[in-house]
């Protein structure tokens, strides 16, 4: 081995030392608080009816198939409410105190239950006491504690649930776990009770809350925003004619992973061409041609919090004129729909922006008739919630601290009734807008926007491109 190598050599192997020496903690420390899970339980209990109960289930565990499951991904309620991410529990957030157990107070879990032979396999279930510690919870049990004579329901007026329209409950189980087991119980509980209960829906009041986001959850929602950004602009720096969609996926997927973000914040979509036209396409399989443009919408999930990031760009870095007058004019009608997103304005204030810009440049194009026409051009909407999850919940009204999309598109798939040169041209053009006290502030900016921008990015060498 010549001085050269052996450098190189060392330097490889002290790179896990640098890492390590520069990492002052074992795992990420940038969670939400168990304070400001709390707070949220609070002002949950807050807007409850007198006489009162909530009910929250945690998300089960799916099969996927024969032994293997998917990855668990708790349910948002639930985790706004606890920041636990383990299946099998119940919670209840009354708005008197009740006595339950033993134990009096407003806020009651019932956690899975430790189990050394699982654990085995699956790694540590934190149990009760484990619950206690992490979370700052006073009234926790085990989900095997609770039985049809644990919770007293004569008090209660009102039931908030959401639990059966959540698809929290698979029917394809093969046994009945515990959750299920949980859910008949307190569905009985509250069938047979001999005065009338009214039952509501949690969605009311957690939209409200979840609607609005906490300097915390903007913290996560920013960062999740920032890494699909630096994912985005990779893409535009290492696409070329040639690569398959999936390979642009996986160079997405990469800057997701290297910093930190758990999971895209849903199935990353990458279409090219004629598949650009596919509002939600997942199968990212095609090969990517001279000439094609990739629309790329994929974000990552941070912490529970997802961004929702979408650029369209050419496969060999240069928009034909054909994509660039489209391109303009979906970028357009962004700009105006990020512009109409001010405090106080209604939710749909982006979409009547945006549509308004798109309808008068597809019929100034003879490519749509009319404003009915060019419905079929750009058939959904502009807007929603981000968050948690990436169709958020929220109000109906721009308030400091709701998060939503901007997202106009055109697409124009082949056989399309126009001129055959806009046939398989899909653009769509996303961001990610907190609105302040003031206005709005562009989450997603870092990733490139205009035609010279994208350009120029093109010109850059990625990380993957020797
Ligand atoms: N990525 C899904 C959407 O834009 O709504
Ligand atoms: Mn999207
Ligand atoms: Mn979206």
């Amino acid at each position: 081995m010549n001085t050269k190598k052996r450098l190189s050599w060392l330097l490889i192997m002290l790179a896990p030392l640098v890492t390590v020496a520069q990492q002052t903690t074992q795992y990420p420390t940038d969670y939400l608080s168990p304070e400001f899970h709390a707070g949220r339980r609070t002002a949950f209990k807050e807007k409850l009816a007198a006489n009162g109960v909530g009910i929250f289930f945690a998300s089960q565990t799916r099969v996927r198939n024969n032994d293997v499951d998917f990855q668990y991904a708790q349910n948002k309620n639930f985790y706004y409410l606890t920041g636990l991410e383990e299946s099998d529990a119940l919670l209840l957030l009354f708005k008197q105190p009740v006595t339950i157990l033993n134990k009096t107070g407003t806020e009651f879990i019932f956690v899975k239950k430790r189990d050394p032979q699982r654990e085995l396999w699956t790694g540590k279930i934190l149990g009760a006491e484990g619950v206690r510690d992490r979370y700052k919870m006073d009234n926790v049990f085990t989900n095997d504690q609770f039985t049809a004579n644990t919770i007293d329901f004569s008090s209660i007026d009102s039931v908030y649930s959401s639990y059966r329209n959540e698809g929290i409950f698979s029917k394809y189980k093969r046994v009945e776990d515990p959750l299920s087991r949980m859910a008949n119980i307190v569905d009985s509980i509250i069938n047979t009770q001999k005065k009338p209960i009214a039952t509501r829906s949690t969605q009311m009041i957690l939209s409200s809350l979840r609607g609005i986001k906490q300097p915390e959850e903007i913290a996560l929602i920013t960062k999740a925003a920032e890494i699909s950004c630096e994912g985005h602009s990779d893409v535009m720096r290492a696409i070329k004619p040639g690569m398959i969609e999936y390979q642009a996926q996986a160079i997405m997927e990469y800057h997701f992973k290297k910093n930190g973000a758990e999971y895209p914040g849903y199935p990353s979509i990458n279409g090219a061409a004629e598949n650009s036209c596919v509002l939600h396409y997942e199968t990212n399989q095609r090969l990517m041609n001279d000439g094609d443009m990739l629309l790329s919408d994929c974000a990552a999930e941070y912490h529970g919090y997802s961004a929702d990031v979408t650029r369209t760009v050419p496969t060999n870095g240069k928009f034909t004129e054909a994509q660039k007058i489209i391109y303009e004019i979906v970028l357009k009608a962004q700009d105006a729909g990020i512009a109409a997103c001010i405090p106080g304005a209604p939710f749909n204030a982006a979409d009547i922006a945006a549509r308004k810009v798109v309808n008068e440049g597809l019929i100034q194009l003879g490519i749509a008739a009319n404003d009915a026409d060019a419905r079929k051009y750009f058939p959904h909407s502009t807007s929603h919630h981000l968050g948690l999850d990436v169709h958020d919940m929220g109000p109906r009204t721009l308030l400091p601290g709701v998060v939503l999309t901007v997202e106009p598109g055109i697409y124009i798939p082949p056989g399309s009734n126009c001129d055959k040169k806009w046939w398989s041209i899909g653009v769509r053009i996303e961001d990610d807008i907190l609105i302040t006290e003031t206005g709005s502030k562009n989450l997603s900016a870092g990733a490139p926007r205009t035609v010279a921008a994208i350009e120029k990015m093109a010109k850059e060498k990625s990380i993957f491109k020797k």
